[in-house]
């Protein structure tokens, strides 16, 4: 038989993270995402997904002290940027350069690797505007630093924060379509920079990571809040989706959008720059849940990871062509920790498909 999609299909055991998609609940190894969310900033999540995976680092700080090294190294790649790579989108350029980078299976291969978007994507976004890419401070926590490199800012605690959060909140999430690409490549032991190249072309696509841009498009079409209501209706009727909306496998809201959320509204109680967008969001927001109930009443459809990630990410100076790639440099600690679990756990990943086409015709 076949499953269309791979929906409810289990292709992995994982110690890593449970999508409870009917409660509405993520936990990262043993800790639920609100906890991790309150507690945790990206090195302590790298830390905690690393376990038992790699050679053990001392701690988080550690981590850390090593990550700011590896963006140092990693920084003198951006040199060999030239006028045709930049003219590809964000996560296009990252990509590139992150095929250039050497295969391995080892803790230093992992560390290279989450440092290379993070080093990558400020200095393409810099050099697209013509300006000079920002040299790394290895000092700095890593969200601190994805921030100083972007250089549109200076890296004040809240923005820190709201990015931290971002960034533990995106850590990893199951058998999602880019992580299971990792697992793939990584069962045929290929090495960890071809696992993390496939997961990124994965997640690219608009079904997955591609979604956060076009949500600000959405909110730029509507405009204002009492528009909302007529502009959803005219887009379901044109057969459109609603980006930011819908799940896989969440049947009820998303826990990541409330984690978000909250993020956000620190944000701009810090910095109340923001606060129409977010009250033009919110009456999007209801409007959408209330028009899907009604078109879609056998679909349980409500909001996913990907609308307040366009809000927050917006709110931090991102331009919205780059959200996918700043999802990348969040999410690569998922690839890694999958892929490295699948090469040292798991078998080869051959599934078979059913032929349909014609059969040869019989000799007469
Ligand atoms: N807006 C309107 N209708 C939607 C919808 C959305 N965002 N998401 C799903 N639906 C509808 C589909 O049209 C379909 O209706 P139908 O049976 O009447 O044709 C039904 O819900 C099931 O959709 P399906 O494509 O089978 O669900 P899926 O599990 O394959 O899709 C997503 C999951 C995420 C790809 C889908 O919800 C989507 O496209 N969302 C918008 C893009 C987005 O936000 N992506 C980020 C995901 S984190």
């Amino acid at each position: 038989m076949m499953n269309n999609g791979l929906e409810d299909v289990v292709a992995a055991e994982t110690q890593l993270s449970h999508v409870n998609g009917e409660a509405g609940q993520l936990i990262i190894r043993g800790v639920s995402l609100d906890r991790l969310v309150a507690h945790a900033r990206y090195e302590d999540v790298v830390t905690l997904l690393f376990s038992g995976l790699f050679e053990p680092i001392a701690d988080a700080a550690e981590f850390g002290r090593r990550l700011g090294q590896k963006r140092v190294e990693i920084f003198a790649h951006v040199e060999t940027i030239d006028r045709d790579l930049l003219a590809l989108p964000p996560v296009d350029v990252m990509r590139a350069l992150i095929a250039r980078l050497a295969d391995g299976d080892d803790l230093d291969t992992a560390l290279m690797l989450l440092a290379a978007p993070a080093v990558f994507l400020p200095a393409v976004l810099r050099l697209k505007r013509g300006e000079t890419p920002v040299a790394p401070t290895p000092a700095l926590s890593h969200a601190a630093d994805i921030l100083a490199m972007l250089g549109a800012r200076v890296p004040n605690d809240a923005a820190v924060a709201a990015l931290d959060a971002y960034l533990v909140t995106i850590s990893d999430h199951g058998l999602n379509a880019s992580t299971f690409a990792s697992r793939v490549v990584a069962s045929t032991k290929a090495g960890l920079t071809s696992s993390v190249l496939a997961a990124i072309s994965a997640l690219k696509g608009p079904l997955h990571g591609g979604a956060p841009g076009p949500v600000l498009d959405m909110l730029d079409a509507i405009g204002t809040p009492d528009n909302a209501q007529d502009w959803l209706v005219r887009a379901l009727d044109q057969g459109e989706r609603l980006m930011g909306f819908g799940h896989r496998v969440y049947r009820v809201r998303d826990p990541r959008a409330d984690a978000l959320k909250g993020a956000l509204k620190q944000l701009v109680a810090a910095e109340p720059a923001n606060r129409d967008r977010i009250e033009l969001a919110e009456a999007v927001e209801q409007s959408a849940l209330a028009v899907l109930r009604l078109r879609k009443p056998d679909r349980p459809l409500d909001v996913n990871v990907e609308f307040y990630t366009a809000l927050l990410l917006d709110a931090l100076k991102f331009p919205r062509d780059a959200f996918t790639g700043v999802f990348a440099i969040g999410r690569t600690v998922g690839w890694l920790a999958h892929a490295r679990e699948q090469s040292l756990e798991g078998r080869l990943i051959r599934p078979r498909s059913v032929y349909v086409g014609p059969l040869p015709q019989q000799a007469a």
